[in-house]
């Protein structure tokens, strides 16, 4: 029995591509089929892939009705985390997606997945992406005050959520925790988080993240060992679409 993660799948099988990256990038072609080749060469049934959010490009349900089909038919049992752009997946609404999709597929908020040992917990989380005003070298002099204050008001949201799933993993007996992020625990500019403090709090084993795809991108925020945490970046193209095991 394993674990795998990966993120950023961004499929669009029944609706609209708004990422122009994704139609022109050579890393993004046909990531369907190569995604579905190495996820049957690596996983097993009882094995577990969790998908770490912007799973499509769906506005609905039923606009990512495809898109649902498609990872249902991959190898394992999927948990999915909400990322910024899965706008089918309202919060409050969670609950009746796990319900809708028992059985098939299990949706990460507010909860755990229990694996093993481990509890599997995770929120979208949030970094603050600027607007940052740059010199003429290129450096970061100065960034969006506004933008700033409201991305703390989103991060204390996230925190809030993911306590309670903490919370509920401990209560129920699990001392091994996993955590997903969609957003990276820290932006470019810092060397620890909020985020990166709970999980020391919590003492989690691994933090596993995406949202970061394109090559400039790839190491805005920490990978490796970190203060006894192991950080990875899972997002889809970062791992030419072979699932990271983390188990
Ligand atoms: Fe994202």
């Amino acid at each position: 029995m394993s674990l795998f993660a990966i993120g950023d799948l961004h499929l669009h099988f029944s609706s609209e591509c708004r990422a122009p990256m994704q139609r022109t990038d050579p890393l993004w072609k046909n990531h369907t089929q190569k995604l579905r080749a190495n996820c049957q060469r690596l996983l097993k049934e009882d094995d577990t892939l969790v998908l770490v959010g912007d799973h499509s490009w769906g506005k609905s349900l039923a606009q990512c009705a495809p898109d649902f089909d498609y990872i249902q038919s991959l190898p394992g049992k999927k948990v999915l985390l909400r990322g910024n752009h899965d706008r089918f997946w309202e919060v409050s609404k969670t609950e009746r997606l796990n319900e809708t999709f028992a059985g098939k597929l299990f949706f990460l908020q507010n909860n755990y997945y229990p694996y093993g040992d481990y509890a599997l917990v995770g929120s979208m989380g949030f970094s603050f992406e600027g607007p940052f005003y740059l010199n003429r070298k290129g450096q970061i002099v100065d960034w969006d005050r506004e933008a700033e204050a409201e991305a703390e008001r989103r991060i204390s949201r996230e925190l809030e959520r993911l306590r309670i799933s903490l919370e509920a993993a401990r209560a129920d007996g699990y001392h091994r925790l996993i955590l997903f992020l969609h957003y990276p625990p820290t932006n470019i500019l810092e060397r620890r988080s909020a985020f990166t403090d709970l999980a020391e709090e919590y003492g989690v084993h691994q933090v596993v993240y995406a949202h970061t795809h394109g090559e400039a991108r790839f190491h805005n925020s920490i990978e490796g060992s970190f203060r006894c945490i192991d950080y990875s970046l899972v997002s889809g193209d970062y791992l030419r679409w072979t699932p990271k095991r983390i188990l």
